[in-house]
């Protein structure tokens, strides 16, 4: 293989705040942000889309958007790695695990696709108010030491023994939530507003110790953050999305000085409480605090409700589900049949080789993981939604290697006792028509399902 240029050395262990912002009070610095991290790669995803770029259309055409399996297939026929005009991507189960799992591959859009000086400038417009969940310093955009020392800071919490001890307190909010429905007596109710997406922001501002009054604000601002997932946002999405991130990191912010006030023992308070070697900036603290909130409700609200509609349409193994009781798996396999987070993407750090292609440094891959959840190389008859598969938790659903999701443990804690309490409370929940998907790319689920029971 041959030698190429190093893009991105090992990464430093301290975060070199001086990248962001420095340009951020110059009149138009927020669209000329947008334009750099948003407009260019849609300018290009639209114009490859238009020649014929199927991995640019997964992300641009709108039929394909709302069922990307097709194109997962279409994909599969191409090759294990298809290069596109912008990236290359796979649907195949064991490169994707290679490519995610590879210490050549970073994670975070620090390395492309756009030339790094181009992303550097970007940044110097970005208010720090407006740093997403793929933005450095966020842990899902950092690598190397940095991500590691990030990433232990909250790994305890998160550790499987430390997340069963919560299992009471998930029955007991997801409890209240359905005494809540049934003592509205009301037959026809949203199962996202009043269930799905309740019970996640409940169980995590409960772990980060967030004020009860709070938690509809951040639902709001979340869904707003949860847009800069993907990468070709409008000018008025990217308004929208940034006006919800300022205002989650000014909360954040606040909650910070409050607890450094007044300290308590939740994981908000012990990481405000850090000081010496440990100590983090103020923006480093905000990003690990944001992102762990925020990836706490933004993605399970998803599996909770795409598994509903996936037991309504395949009532035969909703029989089996309700009368196995093996809801363990019924989210094993709703995460592998419908992923709440469709795909991520990597960048190659130097010159290597993949499925026998050459990647050179600063290209990504796209690891198409509702894609390559579908592999028949690894899950016989993949289209076939079955709660019994064997090995349904072979799926990528929750990403692999060094940022594989921290919150894995919870999310299927709480799938699990949402759907065996939801099912036993109102066994007759049926899927009215009217329900409306998020328009998310990255995110896969429902903005509104109506339900009777
Ligand atoms: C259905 C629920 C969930 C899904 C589908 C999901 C999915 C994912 C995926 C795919 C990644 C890795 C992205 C990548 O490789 O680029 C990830 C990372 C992460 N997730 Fe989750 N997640 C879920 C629930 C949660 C919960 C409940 C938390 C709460 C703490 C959480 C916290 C995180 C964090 C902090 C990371 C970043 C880890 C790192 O970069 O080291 N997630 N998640």
């Amino acid at each position: 293989m041959d030698t190429c240029p190093v893009v991105h050395t090992a990464a430093p262990a301290q975060w070199d705040e001086s990248r962001v912002g420095k340009r951020a009070n110059w009149a138009g610095a927020r669209r000329v942000s947008w334009f750099i991290r948003y407009g260019l790669p849609r300018v290009g995803l639209g114009f490859s889309a238009r020649r014929g770029d199927l991995i640019a259309q997964m992300t641009t055409e709108p039929a394909l958007r709302a069922d990307p399996y097709s194109g997962y297939e279409q994909l599969r026929e191409m090759g294990p790695l298809v290069k596109g005009r912008v990236t290359f991507a796979t649907v195949d189960h064991a490169i994707a695990r290679e490519v995610l799992r590879s210490p050549v591959f970073h994670a975070g859009t620090d390395l492309g696709p756009l030339p790094p000086k181009v992303t550097r400038f970007g940044a110097s417009f970005t208010d720090p108010l407006d740093l997403g969940p793929v933005d450095a310093p966020s842990m899902l955009a950092v690598n190397g030491d940095l991500h590691l020392r990030y990433r232990r800071l909250v790994t305890r919490a998160f550790a499987a023994k430390n997340v069963a001890q919560q299992e009471d307190r998930v029955r007991e909010i997801t409890g209240g939530l359905l005494d809540g429905l049934a003592r509205d007596g009301n037959s026809d109710f949203d199962l996202v507003a009043r269930f799905a997406g309740q019970l996640p922001v409940q169980v995590i501002a409960d772990m980060l110790g967030v004020d009860a009054a709070d938690r509809d604000k951040l639902l709001h601002w979340g869904d707003g953050a949860a847009l800069m997932l993907d990468p070709d946002l409008s000018w008025k999405q990217y308004q929208h999305a940034t006006d919800g991130l300022h205002q989650l990191h000014t909360w954040v912010l606040q909650q910070l000085a409050r607890l450094r006030r007044e300290p308590n023992d939740t994981l908000l308070g012990r990481l405000a409480a850090m000081d010496g070697d440990d100590a983090l900036s103020d923006v480093e603290l905000r990003m690990i605090a944001m992102l762990v909130l925020g990836a706490g409700f933004e993605t399970t609200v998803n599996l909770i409700a795409n598994a509903a509609v996936l037991l309504d349409e395949h009532p035969d193994q909703r029989q089996i589900a309700m009368s196995s009781g093996n809801w363990a798996n019924v989210v094993e396999e709703s995460f592998r049949y419908e992923p709440p987070v469709q795909v991520t993407v990597r960048t190659a750090t130097t010159e290597t080789e993949v499925a026998g292609q050459t990647v050179k440094a600063g290209q990504t891959v796209l690891t198409m993981l509702g894609g390559a959840n579908r592999d028949p190389k690894v899950f016989e008859d993949p289209q076939r939604f079955d709660v019994t598969r064997a090995n349904a938790d072979a799926h990528l659903s929750l990403s692999d290697g060094p940022h594989y999701c921290l919150g894995a443990n919870l999310a299927k804690l709480e799938g699990r006792v949402a759907l065996e309490m939801l099912y036993e409370r109102f066994p007759n929940v049926k899927v009215l028509p009217g329900g409306q998907r998020r328009t998310n790319r990255v995110l896969r689920g429902w903005a509104q399902l109506p339900v009777s029971v």
